[in-house]
């Protein structure tokens, strides 16, 4: 098959090479899937330039999510037949050395869930990382309806799908971004009010939104970044969810004010979430995809041969959405 790897890290043009590699065949418990797509986020590119950890296998094909069709079927697996359409998460995660940047990939059938048939395989590519953190960080703590959220960046790709996954789940949402852009593809996600971070006060925005109760919940994509506004805003018996925290990564936490509001802090990286969890995400993510349309935000297109442009892409830091590798091309 073709793919593309890396066996060291580094500037993705240095370090991701073209080429031909066995083609995989399912294990017991496993299914092949012919890829159409393949996610690229932001941990993919961070693992490959080696900002985030150390190369953990001698050879990696990156990226964790794709969107393609069963082609291979292993031993013990019913959940699935040759030709099902699927969408699929932790390619390159978890003690997986081989991502979606691939023609094939072999994986636990439990990583793959089917994909409507009017979502189509880019869409289904952006659905692994982005939209399961999102659906993780907004009900593992339990039922939305009727509470307030706040989703910090929510023209972001996590940020985005948080946004719908909160009115679905019968939640008021309010959106922060930072420019008209942005405010456009919050409100298009369907927040009730959006608030621009860098030119409005965030605090007396949201604090006049919820009649000066505050948030019931955060998905906040910077919790070191806008603790300091954050805690403002949070309601009583409060709960934040934290899935990144770029602007300051070792915080300084006001624990006297966590405790005095009973603020709960959920951190969370999505491939070390329980099992059960993640099943629960797939399922509720299948609910949502079936009943009504969907805003899948693709930030950009690159074949196969050209991953290094598709990584440099997501690095340049203004996509909006998920940047995708059509590997079929
Ligand atoms: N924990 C996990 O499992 C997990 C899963 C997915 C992603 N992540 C991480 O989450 C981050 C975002 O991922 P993504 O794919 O959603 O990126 P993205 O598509 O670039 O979205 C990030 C959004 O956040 C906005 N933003 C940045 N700082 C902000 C702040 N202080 N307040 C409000 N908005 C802010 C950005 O816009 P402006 O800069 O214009 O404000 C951008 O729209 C990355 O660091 C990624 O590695 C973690």
């Amino acid at each position: 098959m073709r793919a593309v790897w890396y066996e060291r890290t580094g500037a993705a043009p240095a370090v991701l090479t073209v080429g031909e590699m066995p083609t995989p065949d399912a294990g017991p418990g496993e299914v092949r899937v012919r890829l159409e797509a393949s996610g690229v986020n932001p941990a993919d590119v961070g693992r490959r330039s080696g900002n985030y950890r150390a190369m953990e296998f001698p050879r990696v094909i990156p990226n964790s999510d794709g969107a393609g069709i069963i082609d291979q079927i292993g031993q013990g697996v019913t959940r699935f037949a040759l030709g099902d359409r699927v969408w699929l998460f932790n390619g390159q995660r978890n003690g997986r050395a081989f991502g979606t940047a691939a023609e094939y990939i072999t994986l636990a059938d439990y990583l793959v869930t089917p994909l409507p048939p009017d979502v189509s395989f880019a869409a289904g590519a952006t659905l692994g990382i982005p939209c399961m953190t999102a659906w993780c960080a907004l009900f593992a703590d339990g039922p939305i309806s009727g509470q307030t959220v706040l989703v910090t960046g929510g023209a972001g790709a996590v940020g985005h799908y948080a946004v719908q996954l909160a009115k679905w789940g019968g939640a008021r949402v309010i959106a922060t971004v930072s420019s008209e852009v942005k405010d456009v593809e919050a409100r298009l996600a369907g927040a009730d009010t959006v608030v621009n971070y860098r030119t409005e006060d965030v605090v007396s925005k949201v604090m006049a939104f919820t009649e000066n109760r505050g948030v019931d919940r955060v998905i906040d994509v910077d919790f070191g970044g806008n603790l300091a506004t954050t805690l403002k805003l949070m309601a009583q018996n409060s709960t934040i969810a934290v899935y990144a925290s770029n602007g300051n990564r070792t915080p300084v936490l006001p624990v006297r004010e966590l405790m005095e509001k009973c603020i709960t802090v959920r951190s969370l990286v999505l491939f070390a979430l329980p099992p059960p969890l993640l099943a629960a995400a797939q399922a509720d993510i299948t609910k949502w995809l079936e009943s009504g349309t969907r805003v899948h935000n693709i930030a950009g297109q690159f074949g196969l041969a050209e991953t290094a442009d598709a990584h440099l892409a997501v690095e340049k830091g203004d996509k909006i959405g998920t940047v995708i590798v059509d590997c079929a091309r």
